[in-house]
Order: C-alpha cells, then structure tokens, then sequence
C-alpha cells in the first residue's frame, strides 16, 4: 500500500504509486530478519598489548596462558597476540555489535604436522539486544551453574547458545525459528608474509555449509573470557578435530565495555585447521611452502571445490635433454605418452626447450627437456640414465625419429 512504511533488509522505506515491490519479492528475498552483518577487520596490528591479550578478557593474573613459555612477548607490556579474542573488548566498546576478526596469531609451541607458532585466526563476536538477561536482585558469583552465568537466566544464556551454534553449525535452530548465516572468511596464508595474507579467498556459508557431509560434535570448553564455553569438532580421517572454540560472553566483559544491556557470544576459528579439512593439506607446514606446486594449486582464480592437495614429493629433481627430428604426423603428446609409458610417475615434466628448423632440408628438430622426480627417494645418476637411455631407444624406435641426441 503506497504511503505505507515497508522494510527491507532492516531499514524501513516509504513507497509511492511508482513502487512495485511484491510482498512475496520481499518474503522471499529478506525471509532471514535480522540477519547480522558483520563488520569485518583484518588488518589490526598484530603486536597487543598484556591488557588487551589477557586482562581485557579475565585471564586470571596467575594463568598458564600467560607464560613466557607460549607466548612472543616483545617487552613487560606487548606481545604478538595469541589469539584475535585480544581485540573483542576494544570493538565492543566502539559501538560495534557484530564482527569478525581475522589475523595472525603466535603461539611458542612445538612444530608437528597440526601446530606451527604462527597460524590464523578469526574471531566472530555478535551482541544480542532485546534479551532479558537477568531478573531480580544483584547476581552473585555463587550463583553461577555449568548452563549459565550467575548475570544471565536459564533462558538467557540458551537463547544466546542456540543463536550462536545456528550461526556456526547451521543445526539448532534460535527461537527465532531462522537460521543465520554468517560469511566465513577463509584466508589462505601468504607464504612470505607474517602479516595478513594477500591471497585470499572468500567463502559463504556455515561449518556445516563447508564440510557438508562431514560429523560434528560440540564439546564442553573452558575459556575464562566465555561461560558456558564449547568447542566444535569435526571427524576427519579417523580422529575428532577441534576447529573452534566459543561460548557466551562473561557479562563482566560487556559491562567494562559499556553494553550492560547486552547480552553476546563469542568464537574464534582456526583458520589452517579447516583450509586442512577442506583441501585435504596433510600438514600446516605446507602453508608457508614457497613451492610453486603446492601455490599453484591453491591459485586464487580457482573454483573452490576442484581444490584438493596434489602430493608433490620432497625429493629433489633430476633433468635430462633429448632432442630428435620430428617423424611425420608428430605431436608432443607422442612424447608425453611414451615417457610416461616407461618412466610412470617418476617424470614430473616434460618442456620444450628449443626448437631449430633446418635451411636446407627443412626438417624441424626439437629439444625437451625431462624433469625426473621420485616420490618417496632421491635418484642416484645410474638410475635416471638407464631410464632416459631406455626413453631414447623407444624414441627411436616407437616414433621413428633419427639422430637422437
Ligand atoms: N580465543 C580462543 C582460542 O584461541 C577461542 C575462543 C574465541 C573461545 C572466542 C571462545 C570465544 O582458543
């Protein structure tokens, strides 16, 4: 009805008589109400302050987390952040109720296949308003049960846990009766980079939207900045993987940050974790690889379900040059056919490296070059002679070619 005030996507709109929108356009399109945005920050500084890393989110002052022993510290004061929850508490007191945060993060740990002392991060923190949080007198610190906060009701903190794990896993669903999707952002580190990536990759969707078929559980945390706190896991090549770690936000947090009204929650992601799952990468070290066979494949142009990890072996090459005339009717797929025949998958590449027509006779020569690589043990002379030897004579012979050099 023109005149009358329509919303769409959260902010009211007046038509008049040249307005056509439908209610089904509208039903259809903007079905998830209240849908948050999140403002998204991925290039806060990496070096924080004690404050921030810690206090900011109760870590006690006696905690484990906080030793020299796992952590980068630059000084008394400033460490490389351990964790991009560091600067939860400083957005939420810029006004800001729904974010993501993406960065780098440092941990001193041991180097295996699943830890590396830098790897990345993102934080999601969204604010609910609305809520009742507490009814009656004062909370007291006594009062607090494993479902919630002494600060929240029973139904405060469920309604805050269902929201949370809707957005995440897609599976409960909030009172609402919706499901929120929230866009993940998942960055792909630049090898030679400590600081954001650049090459990235944007992703939409929940967990449940990544892994798809992939199971899931939640699992009982402990985090001191979030209570109840839960951690995801997902079943992956036989063994349970935590991906992420989150929770419904310690009232304190909010009430420091001046939204007492609020009530929020909280998670953070491992990003290399699930770009693991998702591309099948063995190993995390693989991310800071400068090999162009592991970057290639991971070229940003690439459609995103064609990205699986390709082994590529760590042994190194081994080349050789052929050069023969050219038989009739050739094509260098001849070549490609017939050294896979007899060297299989120790030939990684074959180049054509140059290429000479005779003045007189007209013929054309060409000269490859044959990168021989072994999976699993480095060639030693004698064997990538006697296979280039054998590649020679099937040369001759198979493509009928002369002079072979
Ligand atoms: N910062 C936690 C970690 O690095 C993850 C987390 C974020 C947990 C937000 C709860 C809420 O392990």
């Amino acid at each position: 009805v023109s005149g009358e005030p329509i919303e769409v996507a959260g902010r009211s709109f007046v038509p008049d008589e040249y307005g056509n929108v439908t209610p089904s356009i509208l039903t259809d399109r903007f079905r998830v109400r209240g849908r948050p945005s999140f403002a998204i920050f991925d290039s806060l500084h990496p070096v924080v302050t004690v404050q921030q890393n810690f206090d900011s989110l109760l870590v006690p002052a006696d905690h484990v987390s906080r030793s020299r022993s796992d952590n980068y510290y630059i000084n008394k004061e400033q460490l490389l952040r351990a964790h991009t929850s560091a600067h939860q508490a400083e957005l939420i007191r810029q006004g800001l109720d729904a974010f993501l945060v993406f960065g780098d993060v440092y941990r001193r740990d041991e180097i295996d296949r699943n830890h590396y002392p830098v790897f990345h991060q993102v934080e999601g923190v969204k604010l609910l308003r609305d809520v009742v949080i507490h009814e009656g007198a004062t909370p007291d610190r006594s009062d607090r049960r494993p479902e919630h906060q002494e600060a929240h009701t029973l139904d405060a903190a469920t309604y805050a846990l269902n929201d949370l794990k809707a957005t995440l896993s897609g599976t409960a669903s909030t009172s609402q009766g919706h499901r929120a999707r929230l866009p993940i952002l998942i960055k792909l580190v630049c090898p030679d980079s400590l600081m954001p990536p650049a090459r990235c990759l944007y992703m939409l969707g929940l967990i449940e939207h990544l892994f798809g078929e992939v199971e899931q559980r939640w699992v009982e945390a402990y985090f001191p900045f979030t209570h109840p706190s839960l951690e995801l896991e997902i079943f992956y090549q036989g063994e349970w993987l935590e991906v992420l770690g989150c929770g419904v936000v310690e009232q304190a947090i909010l009430n420091e940050a001046g939204t007492d009204h609020c009530l929020g929650w909280a998670f953070g992601i491992g990003l290399e974790r699930i770009a693991m799952i998702l591309f099948e990468i063995p190993d995390i070290r693989l991310f800071w690889s400068t090999d162009e066979r592991f970057l290639q494949q991971f070229a940003a142009d690439r459609p995103l379900h064609s990205m699986k990890f390709q082994p590529f072996s760590k042994y190194p090459p081994t080349d050789r040059d052929v050069t023969f005339w050219l038989p009739e009717a050739y094509s260098p797929n001849h070549l490609a056919d017939l050294v896979r025949e007899i060297a299989g998958d120790l030939v990684e590449s074959i180049f054509l490296i140059d290429e000479f027509t005779h003045p007189k006779h007209g013929r054309t020569s060409h000269c490859y070059r044959i990168v021989y690589r072994s999976m699993d043990k480095t060639f030693t002379t004698e064997e990538v002679n006697e296979i280039q030897d054998r590649v020679r004579q099937s040369i001759a012979h198979d493509l009928k070619a002369r002079h072979i050099r």
